[in-house]
């Protein structure tokens, strides 16, 4: 018997200790360490799971160029909209990570999944949240298939996975990981050190026995899962469900992909049937009333592999403080001031003594610089109180001089747009394409006062 060795881990960063001490020296917070026995999992990390001591730990040294170079094998969750912030579809043997706040969606979501694929496949779902006559009920009222799924309330991990080795399923389900726990942790469920090692001991398993796993992760108020970062190396995808619980939709984005490209979108909305996906995303982001308004301006945005029309609205009214607010919701505030400074150096408009707010109708964050024109221009309308034809669009980043800069996948873009109805576009010249756009009329600009004159 190997001597048992003991970490202490920071509750806090997830920074080791060899000993016990009042302050961890990562981040100086006090009274967070915890102590984590080591033993078994130092020593020949394969033998944990029983009867797999044999041969699956020889590992063979190979060339580069001579490993086989097959395609993943791959297969699809049911939703094509999951599948491709997968990147293409569930990977066996991956483990990954769907984070969300509460009520967003991931037990419905995976769920949903599960009992279609159990249809074809071994699936195991455990859950440590709900009670099984609790998903049980879900599952009918949604009308899921649920002949085939294995349930198991469980929250040990040990347990779990023994159970797991004898049911040999090629898809699970854990239902979270804050309320897993493993014996040789010290420490309360959901703290750190636990969620670290349950985390990295469900993967091994996960590996080692070539089974897909869901893990589910709540999401703290600061949007971090778990505390920092912790989850993210143990896992090979990490994908966060967003949406507040007054909202219908849900996106979805994958934030670490070890099989795929990050940034891709996913849009759900959720129904009395549970998840559906949206096909048309750009549809719904554009529901608008009859009337166009001041300060209503239409974006083309790039989301990954695609594009998508949202909505933006500025709101420029008089400000009654000393200071005026500034506020960007689903935007960057940073970008907001910048753009303001541009406007007032390079397009003569003072707007230092107005509040300004600005928002992403269906609340879609919007990160990239491809949006600048279009936050100035709602701006503007909303200054000069006039309103822009409802069938523009526009798009481009703004430069520190004035300057409107291309942005990549110009084309797509405007076709998206064109495909939407939409008759006229402000874009950078860089970005117009050679041959005209049937029914489209477009007009490039270099510079921040030919955009002001355009509208
Ligand atoms: P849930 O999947 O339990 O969220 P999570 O596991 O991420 O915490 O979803 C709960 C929310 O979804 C709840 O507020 C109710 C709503 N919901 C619907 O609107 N329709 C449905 O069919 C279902 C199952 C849930
Ligand atoms: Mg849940």
């Amino acid at each position: 018997m190997a001597k048992v060795k003991t970490a202490y881990v920071c509750n806090d960063c997830g920074a080791d200790h060899p000993r016990w001490q009042g302050q961890c020296n990562a981040c100086g917070a006090w009274n967070t360490l915890t102590e984590v026995r080591l033993g078994a999992a130092t020593k020949g990390r394969g033998d944990r799971f029983s009867g797999y001591a044999g041969d699956a730990n020889s590992a063979e040294v190979q060339l580069l160029n001579e490993i086989d170079l097959q395609e993943l094998p791959r297969f699809s969750s049911g939703f094509s909209e999951l599948d491709r912030v997968l990147g293409g579809g569930i990977v066996p043997g991956s483990a990954i990570l769907i984070g969300g706040n509460p009520g967003a969606g991931k037990s419905t979501l995976l769920l949903q999944t599960m009992c279609k694929l159990s249809q074809s496949m071994n699936a195991l779902y455990v859950t440590g949240e709900e009670s099984l006559q609790q998903v049980a009920m879900r599952a009918n009222r949604l009308g899921l298939p649920t002949d085939k799924l294995k349930m198991l309330s469980e929250t040990s991990v040990e347990r779990i996975c023994h159970i797991a080795e004898k049911e040999k399923p090629s898809l699970m389900v854990i239902d979270s990981i804050q309320v897993m726990h493993m014996a040789d942790v010290q420490s309360a469920p959901g703290s750190v050190a636990q969620v670290r090692e349950t985390a990295a001991y469900l993967t091994r398993f996960a590996k080692q026995n070539n089974v897909a796993m869901f893990l589910v992760g709540h999401v703290t108020k600061d949007g971090s899962l778990a505390g920092p970062k912790v989850l993210e190396h143990a896992i090979d995808c990490s994908i966060l469900l967003d949406g507040d619980g007054d909202s219908r939709f849900r996106t979805m984005r994958s934030h670490k992909n070890r099989f795929g490209a990050v940034n891709e979108l996913g849009v759900f909305a959720m129904t009395g049937q549970g998840l559906k996906e949206v096909a048309n995303p750009s549809a719904i982001f554009l529901s608008r009333g009859e009337e166009q308004s001041p300060g209503s301006v239409v974006l083309v945005i790039w989301e990954g592999t695609r594009p998508l029309l949202v909505e933006l609205q500025a709101l420029v009214d008089h400000s009654q403080l000393g200071n005026p607010r500034r506020i960007a919701v689903g935007l960057e505030q940073n970008r907001l001031a910048m753009l303001l400074a541009v406007l007032h150096r390079h397009g003569g408009l003072q707007m230092s003594d107005q509040d300004v707010f600005a928002n992403v109708v269906g609340g879609v964050k919007v990160t990239e610089t491809g949006a600048d024109l279009a936050l100035l221009l709602s701006m503007v309308s909303s200054f000069r109180d006039h309103a822009l034809p409802r069938d523009l669009v526009v798009f481009g980043e703004v430069g520190l001089s004035g300057e409107i800069r291309p942005v990549p996948n110009g084309g797509e873009r405007l076709n998206e747009a064109a495909k939407h109805g939409f008759k006229r576009a402000i874009v950078p010249k860089g970005n117009v394409p050679r041959q005209p756009i049937e029914g489209m009329e477009i007009i490039g600009v270099t510079k921040l006062s030919q955009a002001l004159e355009a509208i």
